[in-house]
């Protein structure tokens, strides 16, 4: 089968998908857009972790459920009946899958769930263990679609028709299996008609915020403009934007977020231009372990992304010091609220999160 597929729109394809009769998870290869709509089908440890790592497959939830998916196929081909060799292999596939990338919590916290049904599985046959490991990651992945969109509901209430909203990476459908975080108000906004007027950061040094979300934006009819990092200030300044939307990969327990290096320039050019800022959080990437911002771990990636990746040529000299942290972190001051599939969250953000646990511990 021809997996290239050019003439549909690329909001009819799914970002994450189980294949269960080809044991395969099925993503679109998100570095070769937007030239090129690939699908490419995992069915190895190797496989999939690859396609986290070199970002086929990205952004925090989208990772989440690929790995739900992964660990499910990796589990279906352990060759055993007994239980606890089926949990040591189990739990050396996770580690490896875990492995991939380390600051987004959604991986880990996809692929504790999914441990945790093993554990609670003792004295089922394996073959029944491995049918809950499906339905599992299949309801993550329905849950993912839910959550994105009830972010998306109480996003749009912080905006209004025809507002300016600046966005920085993917936060987007291509993020998730659905909607996206940060642009979920935006697509709710469009099928409502609020008109709004987009701003994308490119977002050296990979572009996703060129590659991916003005892409998706403008393939669902959303006035988009893509903007150069360095150009946050300016549209700001000259009044064009009233909200930033941003995802993210972690929030530690005191309202630091880690996102998208870059992340925390746009907060603090907002905070100067007295522009809102939020930032869209499914809770799953609430990391009540992780107290500060300074705790969370930063993906440190390869030189060559800054030097020559995407570009024809060498863009820097040969052998320069290179620095190029994955994400940064924004401090809790500069957030002006956190849109969860609950509710907008106010600081202070440690107070906040505790009673929103205490409050769905109760429900
Ligand atoms: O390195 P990436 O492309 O995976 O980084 C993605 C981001 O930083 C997103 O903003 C974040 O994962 C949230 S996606 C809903």
């Amino acid at each position: 089968m021809d997996d290239r597929q050019r003439d549909k729109n690329i909001m009819e394809y799914e970002t994450v998908a189980l294949d269960d009769a080809d044991s395969a998870l099925v993503v679109i290869d998100q570095t070769k857009l937007p030239a090129v709509t690939e699908l490419i089908r995992l069915h190895t440890a190797q496989e999939i972790w690859d396609a986290i790592y070199l970002l086929k497959v990205r952004g925090a939830p989208a990772i989440g459920v690929a790995a739900a998916f992964g660990i499910y196929l990796l589990a279906k081909g352990i060759d055993t009946e007994d239980y606890d060799v089926f949990c040591r292999k189990f739990r050396e596939y996770k580690d490896y899958l875990n492995s991939a990338r380390p600051t987004a919590v959604n991986l880990s916290w996809a692929l504790n769930r999914m441990e945790r049904i093993c554990e609670d599985s003792r004295g089922l046959p394996v073959d029944g263990i491995r049918q809950r490991l499906k339905a599992t990651a299949l309801a993550m992945k329905e849950e993912d679609i839910r959550v994105c969109r009830a972010i998306g509901e109480h996003g749009l209430t912080l905006v209004r028709p025809g507002d300016g909203i600046l966005t920085h990476c993917n936060a987007g459908q291509l993020a998730t299996c659905r909607y996206g975080t940060a642009t979920a108000p935006i697509y709710l906004g469009q099928e409502r008609g609020y008109h709004f007027r987009v701003f994308a950061d490119e977002t050296r040094p990979l572009l996703q915020g060129a590659r991916l979300t003005a892409y998706e934006l403008q393939a669902s009819g959303v006035d988009v403009t893509l903007i150069c990092d360095n150009m946050c200030a300016a549209v700001m300044r000259n009044g064009w934007i009233n909200a930033v939307f941003v995802g993210c990969d972690r929030v530690a327990a005191n309202g630091d977020v880690a996102n998208k290096i870059g992340t925390s320039v746009v907060a603090t050019v907002a905070k100067r231009y007295n522009v809102p800022f939020y930032v869209c959080a499914p809770t799953s990437t609430i990391d009540m372990d992780t107290p500060t911002g300074a705790d969370i771990v930063i993906e440190q990636r390869p030189a060559g992304e800054v030097t020559d990746m995407w570009y024809e040529k060498p863009m820097a000299p040969a052998g320069v010091k290179v620095f190029n942290p994955a994400f940064d972190v924004t401090d809790n001051e500069l957030i002006t609220g956190i849109v969860t599939e609950h509710g907008v969250l106010r600081p202070p953000y440690a107070e906040a999160f505790q009673a929103l646990f205490r409050r769905r511990q109760e429900l």
